[in-house]
């Protein structure tokens, strides 16, 4: 049976819905190189910060304002910048080197929360020939005094901001801590976005009671953390009009079409790649053919949504009712494969 993978992403054809995510991976044209042989989709490149781009703009205010000549010989200082931080620049010769090595599409991703001059490189990385652009809301809102609905309209702000400045796709990638997340999604779309990219994964830094430090602590994923993309996706599919793409927890060709069924337009991933390898991503197509073959599908476009929330007959199963069943479920939880986590599981 020969199975279609060809899927639309951000209005753009890829030949896959397998997509490498952002990591030290594709911040390496052998890595790109490698991911594109095994079969992706498209590439996310690692992020450009907005503290990076801050500091160096600031740094180049500094360098405008402290000489008396006109910008023409400003400008020249710009190799100076250049050793100072090499962050920015050399992000956009990332971009045209990936543009040139690659025929995959080649997706920026700029990782930012305050709106500010930073958004005008958004600009620089279309002009550098990135396909499309990736905002990464990265945040994590320690002040009591900032509520929920000023951060929100700072975060849409933000995206509208990109949006104008491009015309190139732009993709908002998402943490999953919002008190109204289907709200805010639907606010995201108005404000631009032509795709959600859920979700965002925290990482929770760890004490060192050695050195009396907080010392961070990564953790790649596991397949048991696709859920939270999955339920998300189920429900947002139909509601929103924007791409969805699906990251976290994507480590095989089941994973991959249990979120292409929820209604994702792609599946990301990063931590099964850093672990087993670029390579990874044929067998994780391998897998993904073997269970559309399996079901009878025989295109992704096909399959693409039919497990939604919309297309459930029990759509309740994605809601609050899906509380109280996995509540009740605990009691044959000895049916759980082996290898996963067992009895000793607080619940509740
Ligand atoms: C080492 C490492 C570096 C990452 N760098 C970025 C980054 O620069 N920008 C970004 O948006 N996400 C970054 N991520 C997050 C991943 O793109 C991805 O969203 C996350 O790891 C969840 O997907 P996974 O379960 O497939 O790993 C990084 C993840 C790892 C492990």
């Amino acid at each position: 049976m020969t199975i279609d993978l060809r899927t639309r992403y951000l209005g753009l054809e890829l030949r896959s819905p397998l997509v490498a995510s952002p990591s030290p991976l594709t911040g390496s044209l052998d890595g790109l190189r490698r991911l594109e042989d095994a079969g992706v989709g498209a590439v996310v490149l690692p992020s450009l910060f907005e503290e990076q781009l801050t500091h160096d703009q600031l740094e180049l205010d500094r360098l405008l304002e402290t000489t008396s000549e006109h910008t023409g010989e400003a400008l020249s200082y710009f190799p100076d910048l250049q050793d100072y931080n090499t962050g920015p620049w050399t992000y956009l010769d990332h971009i045209s080197q990936a543009k040139q090595a690659l025929t995959v599409p080649v997706i920026a991703s700029l990782n930012g929360v305050t709106p500010g001059g930073w958004v005008g490189h958004a600009k620089r990385m279309r002009d550098a020939g990135a396909d499309a652009i990736e905002l990464n809301l990265y945040t994590v809102a320690t002040d009591p005094r900032t509520g929920a609905a000023e951060l929100e309209t700072r975060y849409l702000d933000l995206v509208a901001d990109v949006r104008a400045a491009v015309s190139i796709p732009v993709a908002v990638k998402l943490s999953p801590f919002f008190t109204a997340l289907a709200n805010f999604a639907v606010r995201v779309e108005q404000a631009g976005a032509d795709g959600l990219v859920l979700f965002n994964r925290f990482y929770q830094p760890d004490l060192d009671l050695d050195t009396l430090d907080v010392v961070p602590r990564l953790v790649l994923s596991s397949s048991d953390e696709l859920r939270l993309p999955l339920r998300w996706i189920a429900i947002l599919y139909g509601r929103v009009g924007t791409s969805l793409a699906a990251t976290t927890g994507v480590h095989t060709g089941l994973d991959a079409a249990k979120v292409l069924l929820a209604g994702a337009d792609v599946a990301m991933m990063t931590s099964a790649l850093l672990r087993n390898g670029p390579g990874h991503v044929g067998v994780v197509e391998g897998e993904l053919r073997a269970v559309l073959a399996e079901h009878d599908h025989d295109s992704v476009a096909q399959l693409r949504g039919s497990m939604s929330r919309a297309h459930m007959p029990d759509p309740a199963g994605f809601e609050r009712a899906n509380y109280v069943r996995t509540l009740k479920s605990w009691s044959s939880h000895t049916t759980v494969s082996p290898g996963q986590a067992t009895t000793d599981e607080p619940v509740g």
